[in-house]
């Protein structure tokens, strides 16, 4: 099967969670000052379990998550004219592909640019981006909190998120912000989230809220951070044509 291309990059994304990766590199060169200063070649097994992990990371937070939503966003079969919300857009790297397959539509992102979340995250940063895609000129920039997000309801055809809902503290800030995501969707809109956590409890409210074709996967190796805990999955839903 050959692979699919993807357009190369032409802004700065940053790095997911920037303290994980370096915790993992500073485990590593302790690690590895233990196995040279004890002598056993036992203690070389952590190293390389920790530097595939931290391989994996790198690679999910600089090339695999955009080649998988590059999928995932040609599989929407969007028109081009579609209004369409990124909730955590971070500096970019899902709402830029998202505008890069608009024409007269429009990609909303909103963030609160924690970059505890991801290095350099700023609107400015994001802002730079959309400029160096060129597509600035079909993308909007909100600062505001997913849990409480400042647009209207039923005001998007597609809702997507991507490693955002996690940073969230607690399951009812979670589940507000997927009630949220709900509320802004029109009745026959589409919703994509893909995380690390919680997302079973985000397939049964999405239920409870009424969506239909609510359906839940992994989304594979390119997408996975290295751990027991650490694939991506995906959970998708459509709004009820029937409710407003
Ligand atoms: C790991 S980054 C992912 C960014 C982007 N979606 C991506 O895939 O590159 C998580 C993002 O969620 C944002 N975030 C965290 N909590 C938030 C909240 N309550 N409302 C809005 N954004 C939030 C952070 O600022 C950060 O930009």
């Amino acid at each position: 099967m050959t692979e699919r291309v993807t357009p190369r990059r032409h802004g700065s994304y940053g790095i997911d969670a920037p303290y994980a990766p370096a915790f993992i590199a500073v485990m590593t060169v302790v690690v590895l000052v233990m196995a040279i200063i004890s002598g056993h070649w036992q203690t070389f097994v952590p190293i390389t379990v920790l530097l595939a992990v931290l391989g994996f990371y790198l690679h999910s937070t600089l090339r695999g998550k955009f080649v998988v939503w590059a999928d995932l966003l040609d599989q929407l079969h969007l028109r081009g004219d579609e209004r369409i919300l990124d909730m955590g857009c971070g500096r970019g790297a899902v709402l830029l592909m998202v505008a890069q397959r608009l024409t007269t539509g429009r990609a909303a992102g909103v963030d609160l640019w924690r970059s505890v979340d991801q290095s350099g995250n700023s609107l400015e940063a994001t802002r730079r981006n959309a400029i160096a895609e060129g597509v600035a000129d079909r993308v909007e920039l909100h600062t505001g909190d997913m849990t409480a997000l400042p647009f209207e309801d039923n005001s998007f055809d597609v809702v997507v998120s991507s490693l955002a809902i996690h940073n969230i503290n607690g399951s009812a800030g979670r589940e507000k912000a997927i009630t949220e995501a709900v509320r802004v969707l029109r009745p026959g809109g589409r919703l994509m989230i893909a995380d690390i956590q919680s997302t079973r409890q985000h397939e049964a409210q999405l239920a409870k809220l009424g969506m239909s074709e609510v359906a839940r996967r992994r989304l594979g190796w390119r997408f996975w951070w290295g751990g027991p805990w650490g694939a991506t999955r995906l959970v998708t839903a459509t709004k009820s044509e029937c409710r407003n």
